[in-house]
């Protein structure tokens, strides 16, 4: 009998087996010598957490809010490019799994389903994350759509004005759909679960942008558009202008140096993520959990402080938690869910994530997760300390 799953990493494992390399490799790589990627979880080792025993531990809650929305807990799933391409209606999973667990949902500009479709094909409302490109008015109709779907809320994201290059994506050649070339259709026959799910959906290219860009019509077509829309001008003035016309709860996602988390609370935005895009973007950069006590010290009284990158556990989102996080979000450890099992690996993740934290929560002596603060943490031992 197969062993039981017990944690992410057992999630990891099983979605490297079952999703072709291409899409595997798109998810578990970062930016050039992935060092940053690395030290989002390694760094989260070097955090200790303070013991405490013989408090009452009965009647534990991990019930709070995030972006003045009533959550489960405080986790919610960040914004991953071509999730559809995971496994087959990938986002639409992911959103169903992610509102029957209590916690909010976040689509991406460059999903697979589109807008239209998560919000036909779920039950709650979800979060859209937004690239900013070249084409403005594609820009300003994907607002207008997300608004129109009811989205709960836009998450601008600000780190990707221009790509960080993934050795493993050039390698692949990634696309999608996947290109049929020899070596990935021997990849993709031996993984037939996968195969079987894209065979059954019409849902396997850029659902948000076919369709809706002018002469955006097939494959090649949008690569070539999406290969030179990003857009490096992007500045707060944007940020300003996109605020105004969405005129809903925004949260600014990419904030790592407390400068500019300063200027995303002037902009009125009513959250940040500390986030360097999971590693995919600056290598070299700080991993996120080292960069979250300064931002949250800097602005944390006036806007609400995120954060994602390297979360595997529920240690981990008390230890964001306990560096002034009102919440997290994460990436790789539902899409790895996702690539194992579909819907039910995401709410396996999910559940893995949510017996951590309530477990961890006891052991430190806690019963309400929004009890959680700087004194959960034990001193480090000196060799650690900054
Ligand atoms: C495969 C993949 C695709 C991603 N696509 C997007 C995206 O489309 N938009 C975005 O804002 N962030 C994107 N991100 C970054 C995530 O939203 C998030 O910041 C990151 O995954 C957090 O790190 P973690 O995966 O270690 O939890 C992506 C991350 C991954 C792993």
């Amino acid at each position: 009998m197969a062993q039981p799953i017990t944690c992410v990493e057992d999630l990891r494992v099983l979605a490297k087996r079952r999703v072709p390399r291409m899409f595997y490799e798109y998810a578990d790589g970062g930016a050039w010598s992935e060092s940053t990627y690395r030290a989002n979880e390694a760094d989260f080792r070097h955090v200790y957490l303070r013991q405490r025993v013989a408090v009452d531990m009965s009647n534990r809650t991990l019930a709070t809010t995030m972006v003045g929305q009533p959550v489960t807990m405080p986790v919610a799933l960040a914004p991953v490019g071509l999730t559809g391409m995971q496994h087959a209606d990938g986002e639409i999973l992911a959103a169903r799994a992610a509102a029957a667990a209590g916690v909010a949902f976040t689509l991406s500009t460059m999903s697979i389903c589109s807008i239209e479709d998560v919000a036909e094909n779920s039950n709650a409302p979800f979060w859209f994350q937004l690239y900013v490109m070249k084409d403005r008015e594609f820009i300003d109709r994907l607002i207008d759509r997300a608004k129109s779907a009811g989205c709960a809320a836009l998450m601008l994201t600000l780190d990707l004005q221009i790509m960080g290059q993934r050795h493993k994506d050039v390698k692949n050649g990634l696309t999608a759909p996947p290109r049929l070339t020899l070596a990935n259709i021997a990849n993709i026959a031996v993984r037939p679960r996968w195969w079987a799910g894209m065979l059954g959906t019409k849902r396997r290219a850029f659902g948000n942008i076919v369709g809706h860009v002018k002469g955006v019509t097939d494959m090649r077509a949008l690569s070539a558009w999406t290969a030179e829309q990003f857009d490096p001008t992007l500045n707060w003035d944007d940020v300003k202008r996109i605020r105004d016309r969405w005129g809903g709860k925004l949260i600014l996602k990419g904030i790592l140096d407390p400068i500019d988390a300063e200027l995303a609370a002037q902009t009125g935005a009513d959250a940040i993520v500390v986030s360097n895009h999971g590693g995919r973007q600056l290598d070299g950069a700080m991993s996120s959990i080292a960069a979250l006590p300064a931002v949250a010290r800097a602005v944390g009284s006036r806007i609400e402080v995120l954060m994602d990158g390297g979360i595997r556990s529920g240690q981990d989102v008390i230890k964001a938690l306990a560096f002034g996080a009102k919440g997290v979000l994460i990436g790789r450890a539902y899409v790895y869910g996702l690539g194992a099992m579909g819907e039910a690996g995401v709410t396996r993740a999910l559940e893995i994530i949510r017996k951590e934290l309530d477990v961890t929560m006891a052991l430190c002596g806690l019963r309400d997760v929004r009890q959680v603060n700087a004194d959960t943490l034990a001193k480090p031992h000196p060799q650690f300390a900054a």
